[in-house]
């Protein structure tokens, strides 16, 4: 399948303005110019596929308490917008579905990192994949990612021809070429502010797209384009996208 990057991916929306994984993340990505966005998904206790990052609600909502062990219906009576500033009171957690409606009328692309709760890994890839067979038609703009392994092997049983990405933490696992392989992915997704430069050429050696998380910084973001990275993931889109463009 082919895949048509973007420079610059808007992470968990535009996480550095509003509260990360929000429909209002969303809007203000695009308001900045974002072509594309990363999301979280996971499952509530009820198999509702949820845009959320953490294990537990404690950090991000009013709710506490394992994310696994609570119902939707429990889920969105909370508030998911106070802890990060007050203009956002009163917003809402949103569900997979109202979110794929949301980035299709707003005509963006959609890096869907599947985050599952300890010990879901293979139901929340196959519920999120079975959603979004039913809406997404631009499979060049649609690249689903993991940290798990078990959630891309998944994946790649299910849809075998999307695009999938590694993501890999910041100390690589041993096998990751043979995972790469395995699991037939496009694109590699790294730390890029613990990557050394060696480790990138191991990557483009492959021959495959190097995706970076989560580059703030201009500084950052210039060095690694100089080492080949084309595609970073950003809270603070506005920031990159003026120092990106200095550069040729
Ligand atoms: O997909 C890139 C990045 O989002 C991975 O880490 O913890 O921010 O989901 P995290
Ligand atoms: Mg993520």
């Amino acid at each position: 399948m082919t895949i048509k990057l973007p420079k610059i991916i808007g992470h968990r929306g535009a996480c550095g303005y509003a509260p990360e994984n929000t429909l209002e993340s969303i809007n203000t990505a695009a308001e900045m110019g974002v072509e594309w966005v990363e999301l979280d998904v996971k499952l509530t206790a009820d198999n509702v596929p949820v845009i959320f990052h953490d294990d537990t609600l404690d950090r991000t909502t009013n709710g506490h308490g394992p994310m696994a062990q609570t119902l939707y219906e429990d889920l969105k009576q909370l508030e998911a917008g106070s802890w990060f500033s007050d203009g956002f009171t009163g917003i809402k957690i949103p569900t997979l579905e109202e979110t794929i409606e949301l980035l299709i009328e707003l005509d963006l692309g959609l890096n869907l990192e599947i985050k599952p709760c300890p010990g879901r890994e293979k139901e929340t890839a196959e519920i999120a994949l079975d959603l979004l067979s039913h809406y997404w038609d631009a499979h060049d703009r649609l690249l689903i990612s993991s940290f798990e392994h078990v959630s891309l092997e998944t994946a790649l049983d299910m849809a075998t021809d999307w695009n999938r990405g590694l993501l890999l933490p910041e100390e690589w696992p041993e096998n990751w070429r043979d995972l790469a392989e395995y699991l037939d992915v496009t694109t590699i997704n790294i730390n890029g502010n613990t990557v050394t430069r060696e480790e990138v050429e191991q990557i483009i050696d492959l021959d495959k797209p190097v995706l970076a998380y989560t580059i703030n910084d201009p500084q950052t973001a210039r060095k690694l384009q100089g080492w080949g990275i084309d595609t970073m993931f950003t809270d603070v889109p506005d920031v990159l996208q003026d120092s990106l463009l200095t550069v040729h």
